[in-house]
């Protein structure tokens, strides 16, 4: 997993915690780095789950909460740094071209990144459907990151899971405009 998840991470828990939760976070999970990461780096995904569980024992907070809001704190930054792939007309445009264009394009940038698969199917103007695929049970993330293209694009959507299978490696995901 590609050290921006990480430093973005902890940025999100710094900002709304403060860096004694950071610290905590660090010196109470038993991570493979120290809490040491650079935003190109590649660290394991393992790190993460620690991370997320950590904070959500502290704080009480699910995990699947959790990875959304920092999927929506997350998209900003992607759409910021990667302005190239926001070029979109709409928000459907978008979600369309993330495994088309945007994560075939962030792989030649970093061939090491892992991502998740999609498949989309636009039903109509005000329904797409995204299957997620990934061995790393990130849906929530990605419920987050659509999220914040919704926000980005200012077209108001509801996210569902329609199905989960898998443990949540396959997840269909059904976005509704309001
Ligand atoms: C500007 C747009 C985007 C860029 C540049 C981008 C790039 C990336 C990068 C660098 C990673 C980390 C890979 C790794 O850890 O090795 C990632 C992971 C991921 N991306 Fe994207 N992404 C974008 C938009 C989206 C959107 C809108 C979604 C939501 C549907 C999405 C879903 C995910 C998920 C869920 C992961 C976590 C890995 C997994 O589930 O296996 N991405 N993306």
């Amino acid at each position: 997993m590609k050290g921006i998840i990480f430093t973005e991470f902890l940025e999100l828990v710094e900002n709304e915690f403060g860096l004694a939760m950071v610290q905590q976070i660090i010196d109470e999970c038993e991570l493979d780095t120290d809490g040491v990461y650079t935003s190109v780096g590649t660290y394991s995904h393992k790190d993460m789950f620690k991370m997320v569980g950590k904070l959500s024992e502290i704080k009480g907070v699910p995990i699947p909460e959790l990875l959304t809001v920092f999927g929506e704190y997350f998209f900003n930054t992607l759409s910021n740094d990667y302005p190239q792939f926001m070029k979109q007309a709409n928000l459907f445009g978008f979600l369309d071209s993330i495994e088309s264009y945007i994560h075939p394009e962030v792989l030649k940038l970093y061939p090491d990144a892992e991502l998740p698969a999609f498949g989309s199917e636009i039903k109509n103007e005000n329904e797409l459907f995204l299957n997620y695929l990934s061995s790393r049970k990130l849906s929530d993330l990605a419920i987050g990151l659509i999220n914040g293209a919704s926000k980005y694009f200012n077209e108001e959507v509801n996210v569902f899971k329609v199905s989960e299978e898998d443990g949540g490696e396959k997840v269909m995901l059904k976005i509704k405009k309001i």
